[in-house]
């Protein structure tokens, strides 16, 4: 057993979040497993140590919440995301049945008409900007008919999304600030009732799962707060990245006009590159050894997804983007665990 590597690097200073892969690369050349000094957090960068951890429940726990500071994982309790098997499987499950190709079916229409209809209605002005007029502008709509939230829900969407997921990292002033706009979203979804959603909605249905008691009494509401918390801001920047990254890299945008079943390679390229979620976490449930390093049980776990996704030893060259790479192995969406 050697000793864990140490660093000062902070995680969530501002200069870190404007540019974060310098300092991954820097973590990963320390070790698989450092110690962040700042944080007083155990971080693991490198792509099989999260591989491997993300899909071991038993020793990487979610149950104590995967957010960095008290406030935000007891928000998150009741929810799949603050849960491990067996708990876990049919909070999960509630999801997975509502989200299927078939229940998807019209939205899939809905969400393509959308699209169709706001390219048709950019194309026309003479410049518009990316962010607001799409990243931002087009997947609150999805989010919200996917809910089936109508009214004041849908006017605060942004705001809310926003916040939930800046209130994930430790307690500093960024974190603060956010807190009172997250808790409007708490509020709100804690109140929600069935017959606020629109019939057949995802949220809908997650109802109808909590009726029937395929999910425990009180659960949908968590549910539904996770999905806004979850769905809106990582769609957002996987959009606003996509954008990013296709200016940047004008031949790969070229490669991707000129052969349309690029699209899906692309996408799970963009997710690779720029992870919409930096960080996540788990919790260890005992002494845990990784690579040569222990971490003691109780410890909370930093998981650096953007570290693991430009891991040189599983991608090669990973700083290239490459639209016909399709990393269907990326690390952008965690655990996705089994849900049987
Ligand atoms: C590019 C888009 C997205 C990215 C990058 C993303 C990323 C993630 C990540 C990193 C996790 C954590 C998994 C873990 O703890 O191991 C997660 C979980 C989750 N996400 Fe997403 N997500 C995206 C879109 C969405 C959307 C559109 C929704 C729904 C509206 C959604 C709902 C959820 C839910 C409910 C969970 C918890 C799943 C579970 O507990 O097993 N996500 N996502």
């Amino acid at each position: 057993m050697t000793s864990v590597p140490q660093s000062g690097i902070d995680l969530w200073a501002d200069d870190v979040l404007v540019d974060p892969y310098p300092a991954y690369r820097a973590l990963r050349e320390l070790g698989e497993v450092v110690y962040l000094t700042h944080s007083k957090l155990y971080a693991l960068t490198g792509y099989d140590v999260i591989k491997d951890a993300l899909a071991d429940p038993t020793r990487f726990s979610s149950a104590q919440g995967v957010g960095f500071n008290d406030g935000v994982n007891r928000a998150l309790q009741g929810t799949s995301l603050a849960s491990d098997p067996p708990e876990h499987t049919p909070l999960r499950a509630a999801l997975s049945e509502n989200l299927t190709p078939r229940a998807l079916r019209g939205l899939g229409e809905q969400i393509k008409a959308n699209a169709q209809a706001l390219v048709a209605r950019l194309v026309k002005r003479p410049s518009f900007d990316a962010i607001d007029d799409i990243a931002r502008r087009f997947p609150i709509g999805v989010v919200a008919d996917l809910v089936g939230f109508q009214g004041e829900a849908r006017a605060n969407m942004l705001r809310w999304g926003q916040a939930a997921m800046e209130v994930i990292g430790p307690m500093n002033q960024r974190t603060a600030e956010n807190f009172p706009v997250a808790g409007e979203l708490y509020g709100h979804c804690s109140q929600i009732t069935q017959d606020a959603l629109t019939p057949g909605s995802v949220g809908w249905g997650v109802f109808e799962a909590e009726r029937k008691g395929i999910v425990p009494e009180g659960a949908a509401r968590h549910i539904i707060h996770q999905y806004l918390g979850a769905g809106l801001d990582t769609t957002l920047a996987a959009i606003g990245n996509t954008v990013a990254l296709f200016g940047r890299f004008p031949e790969e945008f070229a490669k991707v006009r000129d052969d349309l079943s690029l699209v899906p390679s692309a996408f799970n390229e963009v997710l690779r590159y720029y992870s919409p979620v930096h960080v996540w976490s788990r919790v260890a449930t005992q002494d845990v050894e990784v690579g040569n390093v222990k971490i003691p049980g109780g410890s909370r776990i930093a998981i650096i997804l953007g570290a693991g996704n430009h891991d040189p030893r599983h991608y090669k060259d990973p700083e290239v983007f490459d639209v016909t790479r399709n990393p269907i192995d990326h690390l952008s969406f965690g655990s996705g665990l089994p849900t049987s």
